[in-house]
């Protein structure tokens, strides 16, 4: 099987290539892309790989194409790619809404593949986190609404977010004067910003929108009541958030740490806290601080990190299930 990776060089991108190395995917030949050439820059199995820029022409002798590099760069290849029968695994928002495209968690609705899909979006990550903790209770309890504010971490926007968060940083410790902010809409370092993307008419900003919508249909609940605060924090890696649950049946907090326990995917704690800097670099949703309001309400801390399960470790599982399934010829 012969896969390529497009954005290679970014923070998704990146993470792509290390994870498929990690699960050992049966990989002839992997192509890293970019919007640039560069030799010997992505590292894969021992060697050193060159990046190509990404074309048409370059991207049409692979059999999956994995996308991290932005809307831009889905919607110009992924078209044509498809016409071609050629698997798309595609990280950005683009496609993720669209009528009879899956939106895959494996953990949550991995059995909404069918064999004759072929384009697979990656959900946002936040939503990504969301779902997985939420899958057990909705099948234990059914969901009736949801509530959630969300502390999301500098990568969630990328290598640009990383650089603009460490540069602040510097200016406070020197006592320099702060660069201007230009990814996040005020300086995030020693700050917390409660805007990701931009507003719409109401006051819903892209990412609230996001999480709200593909939440819904990850979990198949058109109906579901979904409200989000999105908020930027200055943390390097793992989105975190607090979420509050109304259930359609009562349930208690024992059956509840019960299916978290036997949920894949998920590691719960029953005492004590998890912080981001706890779960960089891994793939499991950690839950904690489950606490009932009442036999249909309660609230729960759950923390992922989202350039893993929220992106590249999501974006393989899926490749593993159509792998599993016969859908792909490793
Ligand atoms: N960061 C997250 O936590 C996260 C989570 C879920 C989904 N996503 C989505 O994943 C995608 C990548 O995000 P990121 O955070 O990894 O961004 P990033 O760190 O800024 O990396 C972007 C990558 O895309 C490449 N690229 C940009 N334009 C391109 C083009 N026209 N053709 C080919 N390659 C191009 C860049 O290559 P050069 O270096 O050559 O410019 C770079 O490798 C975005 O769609 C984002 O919304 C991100």
């Amino acid at each position: 099987m012969n896969v390529a990776v497009v954005g290679a060089t970014g923070a998704v991108g990146e993470t792509i290539v290390q994870v498929l190395e990690e699960r050992n995917v049966p990989i002839a030949q992997l192509g890293p892309f970019a919007s640039r050439d560069r030799s010997a820059a992505v590292r894969f199995r021992g060697d050193r790989l060159d990046v190509r820029t990404a074309s048409d022409e370059a991207l049409r002798g692979f059999d999956v194409v994995f996308f991290a590099g932005g809307e831009d760069a889905s919607e110009k290849y992924a078209p044509g790619l498809l016409e071609r029968g050629i698997i798309v695994i595609d990280n950005s928002a683009s496609f993720r809404m669209q009528r009879g495209v899956p939106l895959i968690v494996p953990e949550v609705n991995g059995d909404a593949v069918l064999p004759e899909h072929r384009l697979f979006p990656v959900a946002n990550c936040t939503a990504i986190i969301l779902c997985t903790a939420l899958r057990p209770i909705r099948d234990a309890a059914g969901l009736a609404s949801v509530r959630v504010a969300t502390y999301q971490a500098a990568s969630g926007a990328g290598r640009a977010g990383l650089d603009e968060l460490a540069a602040d940083e510097r200016a406070l410790v020197a006592g320099e004067p702060e660069p201007a902010a230009s990814i996040f809409p005020r300086p995030l370092a020693r700050n917390v910003v409660p805007q990701i993307g931009s507003f719409d008419a109401d006051g819903w900003s892209g990412e609230e929108s996001k999480v709200r919508d593909e939440s819904k249909k990850m979990l198949g609940l058109p109906e579901l009541q979904v409200s989000v605060t999105a908020v930027r924090v200055p943390v390097r890696t793992a989105h975190s958030e607090a979420v509050f649950v109304e259930t359609q049946c009562e349930i208690g907090r024992a059956e509840l740490a019960a299916a978290f326990e036997a949920s894949p995917g998920i590691v719960f704690h029953r005492d004590g806290i998890v912080t981001p800097r706890d779960v960089e670099g891994t793939d499991n949703v950690h839950v904690a601080r489950l606490r009932m309001e009442s036999p249909r309400t309660f609230a729960l801390w759950c923390v992922g990190d989202q350039l893993r399960k929220g992106a590249a470790t999501n974006a393989v599982q899926i490749l593993e299930l159509l792998l599993e399934k016969g859908y792909v010829a490793a």
